[in-house]
């Protein structure tokens, strides 16, 4: 398994550049499961979670070609023929973001059977809501086996039913059964009005798409949306945004390090909370522009609480990051997660390097600054990898992070960026690993 060995102390300085957003990019290539006619997307990252993804189609029929251009890289779908409406198991358990087939599939096929993702480090991750939804619009859900067995009757038995409008009311907000039940929709007889939606940007981002795929929808990024059903979708080209996860890490970076870090080929108005309680913890944060964020740390860090909420809220996905950094503030910051059960895996690391952290159910206490210390640690999910590099950065001595194969689910060409700014980062592959162990993913 590759390793990351950091030695830290380095300010970070410079330009780094981010890529398109995986939780962009998952939606928008299931999107392409509505359609006949070939979908092209661009700025898709090549991570890992991509790269799953892309198997997961091909395994169903569907032809993903990557064309890599000076200019642009291009992936280009076709689902033409769908020989096999089946997401199997051995590629769901890797990416369980794989539930996002679930709808565009019952809508184009009026079958599909897909492998109940089960659940991963940071939680148990149901998808409870979105078969809910779903049978509103018609479709009979089975679970058997580990499969949900999914088909809209049409009396003949033969699957090839249509979903039917109706009213949706999420019980709680969520991202990818909005984003399923929104391509259930595009392609269902009627209107279905969605209640309760998730707002992400990458919601806006797959609506985007589909819109452009001639689908009828109103209100994406609001708590509302209005959808009218219609009988096809065309094919479209579309470019994803960047990821604002990736941008609000490498701003963390610059901040942590004491540096003075241009992030660029990012969408400041995605990161608004981001850059708000960064700039109360007491780093500068200028927008350059409609496409990069400068940040320098001015002085000394305080403390400042965080409480993870949907967005426009405090991202779930930003708080282990953010906890890396309140190590290095003056004063007590508490950090409240309020959208998994068990996202605190990397306090237990940031410990073994010198934080002082103490975890009380959902909420955990973070007292600082505290001098960090090189370790061997050890990654157990996407965003709390990141929190470890982030917390090497400034660790006095070489840190080896162990498992970065989680990383690389979702950051692409990591290290090579981070070099290019003057950290102090090298991939160690270890030859003699045992097969990698498949990992859920988030
Ligand atoms: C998406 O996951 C993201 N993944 C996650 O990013 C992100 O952390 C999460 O949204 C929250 O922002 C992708 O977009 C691929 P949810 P998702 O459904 O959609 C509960 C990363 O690091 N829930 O919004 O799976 C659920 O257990 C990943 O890139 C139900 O109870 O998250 C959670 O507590 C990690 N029943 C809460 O809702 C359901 O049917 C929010 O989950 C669905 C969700």
């Amino acid at each position: 398994m590759d390793k990351f060995v950091i030695r830290g102390g380095n300010p970070l300085s410079g330009v780094i550049r981010v890529s398109g957003a995986k939780n962009s990019a998952l939606p928008c290539m299931a999107a392409a499961l509505l359609t006949e006619d070939e979908v092209t997307l661009e700025n898709i990252p090549k991570v890992r979670d991509i790269e799953t993804e892309r198997r997961l189609l091909q395994s169903m029929g569907a032809e993903v070609a990557l064309r890599e251009g000076e200019a642009q890289d291009q992936t280009t779908i076709s689902c033409r023929r769908l020989s096999d409406p089946v997401a199997r198991y051995e590629i769901v358990k890797t990416m369980r973001a794989s539930s996002l087939v679930l709808g565009p599939l019952i809508a184009r096929m009026g079958v599909a059977r897909v492998a109940m993702p089960g659940g991963c480090a940071i939680g148990g991750r149901p998808i409870d809501l979105h078969i809910k939804a779903l049978e509103k619009m018609g479709a009979a859900i089975a679970q058997e086996h580990g499969y949900l067995e999914a088909r809209v009757g049409t009396g003949t038995g033969n699957g090839a039913g249509r979903l039917h409008g109706a009213h949706l009311v999420f019980d709680r907000i969520t991202v990818t059964g909005t984003e399923d039940l929104l391509m259930a929709a595009v392609l269902a007889e009627g209107e279905t009005l969605m209640e309760n939606c998730a707002r992400e940007p990458e919601v806006v981002d797959l609506a985007a798409l589909l819109t452009a795929m001639g689908a009828k929808i109103e209100g994406a990024g609001t708590a509302t949306m209005r959808v009218e059903g219609v009988t096809s979708l065309h094919g479209a080209r579309y470019r994803i945004n960047p990821d604002r996860i990736e941008a609000g890490t490498f701003l963390i970076a610059g901040a942590i390090t004491g540096g003075d870090l241009t992030v660029a080929d990012c969408n400041p108005a995605h990161l608004g909370a981001v850059i708000a309680k960064l700039r109360e913890a007491g780093v500068q944060v200028d927008a350059l522009g409609e496409d990069a964020v400068r940040v320098h740390a001015a002085g000394r860090l305080v403390a400042a609480d965080i409480s993870t909420e949907e967005y426009p809220g405090f991202p779930t996905d930003m708080q282990a990051q953010y906890m890396a950094l309140a190590t290095q503030a003056e004063g007590v910051s508490l950090v409240r997660e309020n959208i998994f059960e068990n996202r605190f895996m990397h306090v237990q690391e940031l410990v073994r390097m010198g934080a002082n952290i103490k975890v009380e159910g959902s909420m955990a206490t973070v007292r600082g600054p505290t001098r960090l210390s090189a370790a061997a640690v050890m990654c157990s999910d996407l965003r709390a990898s990141a929190s470890l590099v982030l917390g090497a950065l400034v660790a006095e001595g070489e840190s080896i992070i162990d498992r970065v194969y989680h990383m690389d689910r979702g950051y692409e060409h990591f290290e090579e960026k981070l070099l290019g700014v003057g950290a102090q980062i090298q991939r160690m592959g270890n030859v003699f690993a045992p097969r990698e162990a498949e990992t859920v993913a988030g």
